[in-house]
C-alpha cells in the first residue's frame, strides 16, 4: 500500500518533469526526473531490463529528505522513468530513505535494502540522525517496506562501532546461496570502517566482521562500500569523506578509493595490496557497480562532489548527473575503467584525420595559457554530445611538447581544457572558463606515467560533461560543465609542432 508521502511524490514529479525539455538535459546520463539528485543506488538487472535507483529530492534542485528516484534501461544508456519508488513515510526512515542496493530473491521479487534515517535525541542530549538497514520488495515498479524492518538495527553493531553514522548497505550472493551485506560504519577513532553483516534469506542478518578498516589513512568515514571479485582479486570502491591530498592521488575532501586485494571468499577475508584513487578529475562520487549478464562488471558513479553542490542557487529545475557506466578490469595492478561497449552503438557521423600536424603557438609557454581560446580546429570535429579518440605524438622527439591543449566546448569566449604536460608525467583538466561564475574547484591534475611518447586518450562527453579516459583506461578524470550547449568548438594548441590522429563520432 503506497503512503500518501509517495503518492505526492509521485504526482509531483509527473507534473514538474513536463516542464523540462529533453534537450535541456544529458543526453545518455542520467539526470533526476525533477529537482535533485545524488548517488546511484540500487544498481541492478531485473526482468529483463537494468533498474538504476538514485538519492532523489523531487521538490527542490538541492538536497533533502531523501527519496529513491526509478529509472530503467535496456543499455545503461538510454533511460525512461518510473515513478518515484521509495519515500521517506515510515517512523524508522522519517528523516530520508538513504543509499542502499539491490537483488532478486530466490521467489522472483525484486529487494532493495537501503538505510532509514530518524532523527532522535541521544544519550548526551543533542538531537543525531540514526541510521538502521531496511528493505522493501517489490516488482520493479512499486515497493513494499517490509513489517518488521529495520532489519539490521543498532543492536547488531559491534560495540564501539557509530550508530548515527551506519549507512550504505551494499549485497550480494554467495555461491552458496547466503546473502551477505556490507556496511559503512564510523569506528572508535573517528574514520571508517566497513561491517558485513550475513543472512539466509535477506531478512535475518547477523554481524559477520569488520571486513576492512580505514584506520585514518584515507579520509575519515568511508560512504558507499562496494566489494566484487575481479579476475581473480577483491576489489572493494569506498568514497571518503574529509580527505587529505596526497601528492596527485587523492585530493581534499569527498574522494573516492579503489583498494585492490586478496580475498579468501571461505572466510570473507580481504586483505589488502594495491590502493589508488577510482577517478582524478573533479566530479564522482559513491559509485556503485554491477555484474552484467554477459559477465562484465560496470561501475556508475554521481557525477559531482559534495563541495560544490552548494554552489548553485537552486533555481534549475534538475541537479545532479550520473556518469557513464563503465567496464572495469585490472591492468598492472590498477583499476581500469572503459566506457561500456553500448556506447559504441550510440556512434554516427564519424570524422577522421590521421597525422594532421599542429603547429606550434610559442606564446603557449606561459602559465596563464590555458586562458587562451582558440588554436587549430579542425573541419568536422566539434560537438557536444561526441566520442572523440585522440592520439597526439610529438612532431620531432628531440623537440617534445611542454604541453599540449584540447579546448573543448569553445566558443571564442569560454572553453575547457584537457592539457597533456609529458615531460612532467602531468594531465590537467581545466573548467576556469567554462561559464561557471563560483570559487569552486575548477582544475585537477593527475600524475599519468606515460608510457610512450604518443599520448593515447578517449574524450566522452554529453551536454553537461566530459570524460577523460588516459592510457586505456588506466586514469580517467570526470567533470560536470556548466557551458551552454551552443559552444561546441574543439581547438588544439601545442608549444612545439605535434602530430595527431583523430577520430571522432557523434553520440546520438
Ligand atoms: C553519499 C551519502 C550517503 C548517504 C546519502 C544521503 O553521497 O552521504 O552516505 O546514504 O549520500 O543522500
Amino acid at each position: 500500500m503506497s503512503s500518501q508521502t509517495l503518492r505526492e511524490a509521485r504526482k509531483y514529479e509527473e507534473v514538474y518533469e513536463k516542464l523540462i525539455p529533453e534537450e535541456n538535459r544529458p543526453k545518455f546520463h542520467l539526470s533526476p526526473r525533477v529537482g535533485w539528485m545524488n548517488d546511484p543506488n540500487g544498481l541492478s538487472y531485473y526482468e529483463g531490463k537494468y533498474h538504476l535507483f538514485y538519492q532523489y529530492h523531487p521538490y527542490d534542485a538541492h538536497w533533502g529528505p531523501m527519496h529513491w528516484g526509478h529509472a530503467t534501461s535496456t543499455d545503461l544508456l538510454h533511460w525512461e522513468f518510473l515513478p518515484v519508488a521509495l519515500a521517506p513515510d515510515e517512523f524508522y526512515d522519517k528523516d530520508g530513505v538513504f543509499s542502499g542496493s539491490a537483488i532478486t530473491l530466490e521467489d522472483g521479487r525484486h529487494l532493495l535494502i537501503y538505510t532509514g534515517v530518524m532523527k532522535r535525541t541521544a544519550e548526551n542530549g543533542q538531537m543525531k540522525e540514526f541510521q538502521t538497514q531496511c528493505i522493501a520488495v517489490g516488482d520493479g515498479l512499486d515497493y513494499e517496506k517490509y513489517e518488521n524492518n529495520p532489519v539490521i538495527n543498532s543492536d547488531l553493531i559491534p560495540d564501539g562501532s557509530s550508530k548515527t553514522d551506519f549507512r550504505d548497505p551494499k549485497i550480494w550472493k554467495k555461491e552458496d546461496g547466503s546473502y551477505r551485506c556490507l556496511v559503512a560504519n564510523r569506528a572508535p577513532d573517528g574514520s571508517g570502517h566497513l561491517l558485513l553483516f550475513k543472512s539466509a534469506d535477506c531478512i535475518h542478518w547477523e554481524f559477520e566482521k569488520i571486513f576492512a578498516k580505514n584506520e585514518r589513512r584515507y579520509g575519515l568515514m568511508w560512504e558507499c562500500p562496494d566489494f566484487f571479485e575481479l579476475e581473480g582479486k577483491g576489489v572493494l570502491l569506498t568514497s571518503p569523506q574529509d580527505m587529505l591530498p596526497e601528492g596527485f592521488e587523492f585530493h581534499n575532501g569527498n574522494g573516492n578509493l579503489c583498494i585492490i586485494g586478496d580475498f579468501d571468499s571461505a572466510t570473507d577475508t580481504f586483505t589488502e595490496e594495491n590502493v589508488q584513487a577510482v577517478d582524478y578529475g573533479i566530479d564522482f562520487y559513491a559509485m556503485q557497480t554491477i555484474l552484467t549478464e554477459d559477465g562484465r562488471r560496470v561501475m556508475i558513479g554521481w557525477m559531482q562532489n559534495w563541495d560544490t553542490t552548494g554552489a548553485h542557487d537552486g533555481s534549475e529545475p534538475w541537479f545532479g548527473q550520473m556518469s557513464l557506466p563503465r567496464e572495469l578490469s585490472i591492468r598492472d595492478g590498477r583499476l581500469c575503467q572503459w566506457p561500456i561497449k553500448e556506447v559504441e552503438d550510440m556512434r554516427s557521423n564519424k570524422v577522421e584525420y590521421r597525422n594532421y600536424d599542429i603547429t606550434a603557438t610559442k606564446n603557449i609557454k606561459d602559465s596563464d595559457s590555458e586562458s587562451v581560446a582558440g588554436g587549430v580546429s579542425l573541419e568536422g570535429i566539434n560537438g557536444r554530445c561526441l566520442d572523440l579518440e585522440l592520439e597526439v605524438k610529438p612532431k620531432d622527439i628531440q623537440a617534445m611538447y611542454d604541453r599540449f591543449v584540447i579546448s573543448i566546448a569553445a566558443d571564442d569566449k569560454y572553453h575547457t581544457d584537457i592539457v597533456l604536460r609529458p615531460k612532467e608525467n602531468i594531465a590537467k583538466i581545466d573548467r576556469k572558463f567554462s561559464g561557471s561564475r563560483r570559487a569552486i574547484v575548477h582544475q585537477r591534475r593527475a600524475h599519468i606515467p606515460w608510457k610512450s611518447e604518443t599520448i593515447k586518450l578517449r574524450i566522452v562527453m554529453d551536454r553537461y560533461s566530459m570524460e577523460v579516459f588516459f592510457e586505456d583506461g588506466m586514469y580517467v578524470m570526470t567533470a560536470s560543465l556548466p557551458t551552454d550547449v551552443s559552444c561546441d568548438g574543439i581547438y588544439f594548441n601545442t608549444n612545439e609542432d605535434a602530430v595527431i590522429n583523430i577520430t571522432k563520432y557523434d553520440l546520438n
